[in-house]
Order: structure tokens, then sequence, then C-alpha cells
């Protein structure tokens, strides 16, 4: 059941739920989350139930503020301290060395813990009133099922849970892709998921260059290839072969649609174009819900143009790759 997240006393309920072990979805900035509270074990296995996710795959801790931090980090290594106080609230995680006897399930059985402290008003309300209610934090991945598009939307959301869990609407998300993730447990940060930050400024606040995941990165389904994916065939294509595939597709029954930049020369009956907006941001806004609407309205195809190879645009590109990848 989709519920009026500016509402104080809807909030009071989700807390309480969150309380009693049970899972409530939540707005953030960057998409949808489907919470529990991090400390409890057994509350934590219903997300992995629900998501059909594997339980060894670690899971964000969303906290209330920065000094949550202690709570469920052995230490805090001077980098992250940086990046906490520069990107808190907003849409940045960090995994640091996990505190002993808390989160285990939700960090997957790792020793470290990823943390993040949203700026969504309604994911920020109910991480206080959760917190009065005694949930120190809530582990919350995507609201989605494994393997799927992250939710942009409350609807999405019921769309893949049904009506019996508990979503808080706070609207259409803003930054519309996952938060970036730098690991500070390693002697130098690593880049493990990039998102609309660019790196260039986690890189001036952290104060040295970010170093690519490697082998040694844990096994996280965030970072599977096969990610992301839509139901449809994506394909990742620049501008002109984009041209050549579309008159070379003239005359198919397939049912495509295109989302590029310049809109397709020579219409295909059956196509849907969409255009892609200008600015990376805006296209990380959009990017989720425009392929679930592709996917709503059957689309067998989704012909995207790829994106220009400047810095701005990591995470847009990281999302298509893996989308492109799934088949
Ligand atoms: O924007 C976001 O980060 C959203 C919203 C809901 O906050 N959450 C999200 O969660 O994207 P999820 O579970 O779909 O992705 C979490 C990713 C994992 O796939 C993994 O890559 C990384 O976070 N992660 C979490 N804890 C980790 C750890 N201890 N070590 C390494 N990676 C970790
Ligand atoms: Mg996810």
């Amino acid at each position: 059941m989709i519920l009026d997240g500016r509402d104080p006393s809807v909030i009071e309920r989700a807390a309480s739920a969150l309380a009693a072990g049970e899972l409530v979805a939540l707005p953030t900035e960057t998409v949808y989350g489907l919470g529990a509270r991090a400390d409890d074990d057994a509350a934590v296995a219903k997300i992995f139930e629900a998501k059909g996710r594997p339980a060894d795959h670690p899971l964000i801790v969303h906290v209330a503020d920065a000094e949550s931090v202690r709570i469920f980090a052995a230490e805090v290594p001077p980098v992250a301290v940086r990046l906490v106080a520069h990107f808190w609230p907003g849409p940045l995680t960090i995994i640091v060395p996990r505190a002993a006897g808390i989160a285990s399930a939700a960090a997957g059985g790792q020793t470290s813990v990823g943390l993040r402290c949203p700026s969504h008003p309604v994911a920020h309300a109910l991480l206080v009133a959760a917190r009065e209610a005694g949930v120190p934090g809530v582990a919350a991945p995507s609201a989605n099922r494994f393997g799927r598009i992250s939710p942009t939307r409350a609807s999405h959301v019921a769309d893949e849970f049904g009506d019996e869990l508990l979503v808080l609407d706070g609207g259409p998300c803003d930054v519309g892709i996952e938060s970036s993730i730098v690991d500070c447990t390693r002697q130098h940060p690593v880049l493990l998921r990039p998102g609309v930050l660019t790196r260039a400024e986690i890189e001036a606040v952290a104060g040295e260059p970010l170093l690519d995941r490697d082998e040694n990165a844990p096994k996280a389904s965030g970072t599977l290839e096969a990610h992301y994916a839509p139901r449809a065939l994506l394909r990742l294509m620049p501008r002109t072969q984009l041209q050549t595939a579309l008159q070379m597709l003239a005359g198919s029954p397939l049912k495509l649609a295109v989302y590029s930049r310049v809109a397709p020369s020579g219409t295909t009956e059956g196509m849907r174009h969409r255009a892609m907006p200008e600015r990376a941001t805006d296209v990380a806004h959009e990017l989720f819900s425009v392929l679930r609407a592709f996917d709503d309205e059957g689309v067998q195809l989704i012909w995207v143009e790829e994106p220009p190879a400047t810095p701005e645009w990591e995470g847009v590109r990281d999302r298509l790759r893996r989308a492109a990848a799934s088949r």
C-alpha cells in the first residue's frame, strides 16, 4: 500500500513497523529502497527473501546523521571522515570496517559495512523517527527484484512487490541512479560504483585519486555485469551505427524504442522515439523510468545512443553498459 511519506502519522507508523522488524519501502534522493532495521538479522533476512537476492550480497545501511556512523563502524578512516563531512546528507555511500556484533546480515557477512545518510526529507524523517523508536540504522537495497531496474517512483515499487508492502511516497527521485560508492577500507579509496557525483568532485574532497575496482572488491550485485536489466533487449550504439541499424531494421515487425539525442532520420513503423536530454544529470533523473515505460509498452528492442565519453556521464554510462550486458 502506498502512503504519503510527508504525513507525520505515516512516518510514525512506518517507524513502528521498522522497529517491529517489518519491511518498509522508502524514497531517497537516488532511488527507492526496501528497508529493514539493520541491527536485526531476522528483519534483514526478509529483504533478501523479498528481492530474491543471494544472502552474501552486502546492503547499504542508511543512517539519520554522521554521528550514527560510530554505531556501525569499527573505525572511520580519515578519507571517510572527509567524504562524510562534505557529501552527507547526499548520494554517496562509504564502505568502512564494521563494528563487531552489529549488522552482520546487512553486511552480507563481510567485515566491512556500507553507510549512507540520504538527503530526501521523507527518508530523513523516517530515519529520525526510527532512531527514536530504537532503530539505529535501516538496511536498504534498491526496492526492485534481483537483477531488475531500480525504482524511482512509489508506483514502481508497488509494481515489483504488490500491495502488501508499505511504500512511503516521496515523489519521483531527484537523482535517479544509485549512490556513488567509495571503499575506504583499503590503503587508497576505491570507486566501487559511479553515481552522479563526478570522480573529480570526489577526488577533490578525498585529497587523492580514486582507484578503480579490481578483483579484491567484494562480490556485490550492484556491480555484476548483468544488472539493471529491462525486459526488452537493450543495445548501446554510437550515433552513426544507430542510424545504420535503423535503416536495416526498416520494415521489420519488431517493436522498437529509440532513446537518443538526435531524432532518427526516417521513421520505422511502430518505432517509439524518446529524446535524450543534453545534460547527464537530466538523463540520470529519468533513465530508469524511461526504461520501465518502454517495458510497460511491450517494446522488444531498446536502442540507446551512446552518451558522450566525458566524466560527468560516468554513472549513466555504467548503468547503460550493464543493462546492455544482460543477455
Ligand atoms: O542509492 C543507493 O545506494 C540505493 C538507495 C536505496 O540508497 N541503494 C542501493 O542499494 O543501491 P543496493 O543494495 O541495490 O546496492 C548496494 C551496493 C551493493 O551492491 C554493493 O555494491 C555495495 O552497495 N556494498 C554495500 N555494502 C558493501 C560492503 N560492505 N562492501 C562492498 N560493497 C558494499
Ligand atoms: Mg540494486
